[in-house]
């Protein structure tokens, strides 16, 4: 594909849009899969590069699998041979004899931060690295938790990727000591109360406490998504997840549902376009997801659900949007957030279409993520004509449902959904928007150009 990729206004939108598999659950299912001692199949998983890199890993770990494209090229058939915790503890004593495992996770923060809590918590000595853009996100807010847990970690600048977990010197050799606690005494688990709702800060130490006689507690600030808990069956008491080494692995044979933040393109696309009508089928509507939904309906957006169903332990439903004349402003700000984290780019872009100001506020984790999406969201806005003002944990808005985005240049800096907002802003814009480094959809919707070319 070429460096960049030009999208044109349209007159009308329509059809019906299959969501493709869920990022977050597609790499909790083969990560946990790893767990069960009972060989697993998945289907619909993902074929996205982002969990492509969590299977890829799982072999360099030692795992057996086989990924088989599906009928339909949109999916992919996972086998996996039961490895369990013993082919966990297995696999860190050979790297502790032959030298750390290279876990690549390519630019796939879920895969390094719930990776390096499984590997780290079995004691695997492991080397993790990841691509430019994962290279510049804070790791800190894992490895200092799992260190005062007892997994040692050496991180670039004691912050970044690469770093090592479990290394290999005399200071650290007794790095998993949490795990041999004396006979005959009970210990109790230790606390983490986290100051980020964070789903990956959350999943990364119950995964390392599975490990662990001890075991961990988790309590997070806001609730962020739920996969992990879901899908491990983790139990919560007042608000505090818990694991250890006698927390049961659950069977994970399932199918992958719907990824909502996938659809919510979609979604804003119809809502801003004056003659829209699209149905997005088997959407995953796990409530601590489909903060998006709540949003657009508040703001005024002609969206329903029905069909509703269940796809291995989580809702899905098919939705119906329509154009939307007249959007409200919103202002989001609180536990929302972690709710809609991933659909505040595109939320932007609906909110440059509502009538007055909107403001996001309490997202300043937005600044590490695949990019700085703040700053880029706010160039890309800025530069078609919307005014915008950037706050270090937010933007206020300016909107008008006369906006008439200019024909501009995007530049998505190489993160997917920056990409995918800057295609639905062209969709109502003056003229062609020319978006720089389109493939980057391919990190969790490898079909979006397709499918876009599709309803236009
Ligand atoms: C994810 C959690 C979110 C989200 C990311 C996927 C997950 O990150 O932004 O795209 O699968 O756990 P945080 O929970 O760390 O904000």
């Amino acid at each position: 594909m070429s460096n960049s990729k030009t999208v044109s206004p349209v007159t009308r939108l329509r059809g019906t849009l299959q969501a493709p598999p869920d990022k977050s659950v597609s790499h909790r299912a083969a990560l946990f899969a790893s767990l069960s001692q009972e060989p697993t199949v998945l289907t619909g998983y993902s074929i996205a590069a982002d969990p492509g890199s969590t299977l890829h890993c799982l072999q360099q770990a030692g795992v057996t699998l086989t990924q088989q494209l599906d009928p339909d090229g949109l999916t992919k058939t996972i086998t996996m041979e039961g490895f369990g915790r013993e082919g966990w503890r297995a696999s860190a004593a050979k790297s502790k004899e032959n030298g750390p495992i290279e876990f690549d996770c390519g630019n796939s923060g879920t895969t390094m931060r719930l990776l390096a809590g499984l590997a780290g918590g079995a004691g695997v000595y492991g080397r993790f690295i990841g691509d430019k853009s994962l290279s510049s996100r804070p790791m800190d807010r894992i490895l200092g938790p799992l260190r005062e847990f007892g997994i040692h970690s050496e991180a670039r600048d004691g912050r970044y990727a690469p770093f090592l977990v479990n290394p290999l010197h005399p200071s650290t050799k007794d790095s998993m000591e949490v795990n041999s606690m004396p006979s005959g005494k009970v210990p109790s688990p230790m606390e983490f109360d986290l100051a980020i709702a964070s789903a990956q800060i959350k999943s990364a130490l119950l995964l390392a406490g599975l490990f662990s006689e001890m075991g961990v507690q988790v309590r997070e600030p806001a609730q962020s998504r739920d996969h992990t808990e879901r899908m491990l069956h983790i139990p919560t008491e007042k608000g505090w997840f818990s694991s250890s080494v006698h927390t049961p692995i659950p069977p994970q044979t399932l199918r992958i549902p719907g990824d909502i933040s996938a659809m919510a393109f979609w979604m804003v696309a119809a809502t801003i376009h004056p003659d829209a009508h699209l149905i997005l089928e088997n959407t995953g509507l796990n409530p601590t997801r489909d903060g998006i939904i709540k949003v657009l309906q508040e703001m005024g957006a002609t969206l329903s659900i029905d069909e509703r169903s269940t796809t291995g332990s989580e809702p899905a439903g098919r939705l119906e949007i329509q154009s939307t004349g007249y959007l409200k402003p919103i202002h989001l700000n609180g536990d929302v957030i972690a709710n809609v984290i991933d659909e505040l780019p595109i939320l932007m872009v609906a909110m440059a279409f509502a009538k007055g100001r909107s403001e996001i506020s309490d997202a300043a984790e937005l600044r590490v993520k695949e990019t700085d999406r703040i700053a880029a969201m706010a160039t890309i806005l800025q530069n078609s004509g919307c005014k915008l003002t950037e706050k270090p944990d937010g933007v206020i808005i300016e909107g008008s449902p006369d906006f008439i985005p200019r024909s501009i240049v995007a530049d998505s800096l190489h993160d997917h959904r920056i990409a995918m907002s800057a295609a639905i802003l062209a969709l109502r814009a003056s003229g062609p928007i020319e978006i720089l480094h389109p493939e980057c959809t391919a990190i969790s919707y490898p079909t979006f150009w397709e499918e876009l070319a599709r309803i236009c």
